[in-house]
């Protein structure tokens, strides 16, 4: 973790480094949610410490799995649901409102930059929502008011009742197939990006951690805000070890309101 006094110079360094950018972009993982109450994944109270990872092809084979599975989403549940976005979430907010952000590539499956205020075509969630079911086959969406009291009446999983495929929460599960639309995007967007700020991401699961990489390859900067060392901290132009709320809040603060820039590259 850097010292109050690196941590304050980085602060003022990413400043200056984000005056001087026009397509800036963040890049987010469960880190900047856990300030809402929302476990991370491998952080030291993380959620793969307690379990370990269910993968689609269980759920869907495997009886005992997909009620394991969906006994941990149901538990989870209430959490996600009752979490509000944090001063990290609200300063990413800020830095669009005042045009030094233009999108947000998230990990996350919380909606919260949603809810902080950040336009849902500006946010692309590579790993999904937890936030509505969808059947796997046809995608047909379901509001989990709906579904929950199923599991009251009956212990088998819910199946569609369009095609009678399985339901499940609409994010992206270990083995289940990469969100081409969003991938493709997220791709797009970071090759423009002249600066990318990365938050709260341990940046091991891919391809959502080859986006810092992509911006930085077409000649962006990457900043990496994150309680410990990451994956990638060796490409940072600033490299921030810290709690996230308080970095972001402090350089949403240090920008004033500017004009929306002629940007060079138009994402
Ligand atoms: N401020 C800054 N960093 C934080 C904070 C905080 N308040 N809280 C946690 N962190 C850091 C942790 O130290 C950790 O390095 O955030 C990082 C979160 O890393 P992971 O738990 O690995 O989460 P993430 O990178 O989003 O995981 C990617 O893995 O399991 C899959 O689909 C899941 O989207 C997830 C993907
Ligand atoms: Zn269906």
């Amino acid at each position: 973790m850097n010292n109050d006094k690196t941590l304050h110079s980085e602060i003022n360094k990413v400043i200056t480094l984000l005056k001087a950018k026009k397509s800036i972009i963040a890049f987010t993982g469960a880190g900047i949610s856990t300030e809402s109450g929302i476990p991370d994944f491998r952080g030291p109270q993380g959620v793969w410490k307690k379990y370990r990872p269910i993968e689609l092809s269980e759920v869907l084979q495997d009886p005992e799995s997909r009620a394991l599975y969906w006994q941990r989403k149901i538990d989870m549940y209430p959490q996600m649901k009752n979490a509000v976005p944090n001063k990290g979430h609200l300063a990413l907010f800020e830095l669009y409102k005042k045009n030094f952000l233009q999108y947000v590539i998230t990990q996350n499956i919380d909606g919260l930059h949603q809810r902080a205020g950040m336009p849902d075509d500006r946010v692309i969630e590579l790993h999904g929502s937890n936030t509505y079911i969808a059947c796997l086959d046809c995608r047909k969406r379901y509001e989990w008011e709906d579904i929950l009291p199923l599991f009251e009446k009956q212990s088998t999983s819910p199946k569609c009742d369009e095609c009678g495929g399985w339901l499940k929460p609409a994010t992206i599960s270990f083995g289940q197939a990469i969100l081409e639309y969003e991938t493709n995007e997220a791709e797009r967007i970071a090759s423009a990006a002249d600066a990318i700020i990365v938050i709260g991401s341990s940046l091991q699961v891919y391809p959502a951690a080859g986006i810092p990489v992509t911006t930085k390859m077409n000649g962006g900067s990457v900043v990496i805000i994150n309680m410990e060392p990451t994956g990638q901290d060796e490409i940072a132009d600033c490299l921030l070890h810290g709690p996230a709320g308080d970095i972001l809040q402090a350089i949403a603060e240090g920008v004033d309101e500017r004009a929306i820039l002629k940007k060079k590259r138009e994402f």
